[in-house]
C-alpha cells in the first residue's frame, strides 16, 4: 500500500473512482481546477501499482476541511480509507490547521464509523445539505 500526493494524471482514473462512489460526483474539470489552489491538497493510494482510492481537503489557516474520500467498493474494509484519512490529518496538522471539519450524509454508516475512528465528533446536523434533500451530519476533529 502506498500514498503520495495526487498529480493531474492521476484524474482519469479519480474520475472513475467518483463515478462509481458517489451519487453526486465531481467531473474531472472540477478535480483539475483545484491543482491551481494552494489551499487543496490530495493524495492517492496505490495497491500493486494501482490507484484504487484518494482523498482530498482544503486548508486555510487554521481551519481544514475534509472534502471528499474514496475507494473502490471492491477494495473496500482492508484500511485504505483509514490510511488516506490519516494521511490528510497528518498533513493538514503539518499545515498549520488547528481543526479539521466534514459533513457526511446522515445515512453514509460506513464514513461515520471511518470519521469516529480518527476521533471526528459530531457537532450539529445540516437540514436538507445534499441536492437530494438528505441532511449532512457536521463533524470535527481537533489536530
Ligand atoms: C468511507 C470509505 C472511504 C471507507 O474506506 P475503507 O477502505 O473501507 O475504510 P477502512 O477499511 O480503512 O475502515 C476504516 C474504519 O472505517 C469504519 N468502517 C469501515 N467499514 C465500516 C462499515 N461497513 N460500517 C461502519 N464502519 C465502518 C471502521 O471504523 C474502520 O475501522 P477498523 O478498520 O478499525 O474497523 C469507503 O467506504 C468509501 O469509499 N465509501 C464511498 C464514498 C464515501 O461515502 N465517502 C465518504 C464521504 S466523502
Amino acid at each position: 500500500m502506498t500514498v503520495r500526493a495526487w498529480t493531474e494524471g492521476d484524474l482519469p482514473e479519480i474520475g472513475r473512482i467518483e463515478a462509481e462512489c458517489f451519487k453526486d460526483p465531481w467531473c474531472v474539470a472540477m478535480w483539475r481546477g483545484t491543482f491551481t489552489r494552494s489551499d487543496f491538497t490530495g493524495f492517492v493510494l496505490e495497491e500493486n501499482g494501482a490507484l484504487v482510492g484518494f482523498a482530498a481537503a482544503t486548508v486555510l489557516f487554521e481551519d481544514a476541511e475534509l472534502l471528499r474520500i474514496a475507494v473502490y467498493k471492491n477494495e473496500r474494509g482492508k484500511g485504505h480509507g483509514g490510511k488516506l484519512l490519516d494521511t490528510l490529518l497528518e498533513n493538514a496538522k503539518a499545515r498549520g490547521a488547528e481543526k479539521m471539519f466534514l459533513e457526511v450524509r446522515e445515512s453514509n454508516a460506513t464514513a461515520r464509523g471511518l470519521y469516529e475512528s480518527r476521533g471526528f465528533i459530531a457537532t450539529g446536523v445540516r437540514k436538507k445539505y445534499y441536492a437530494d434533500g438528505e441532511d449532512a451530519v457536521a463533524m470535527v476533529k481537533t489536530l
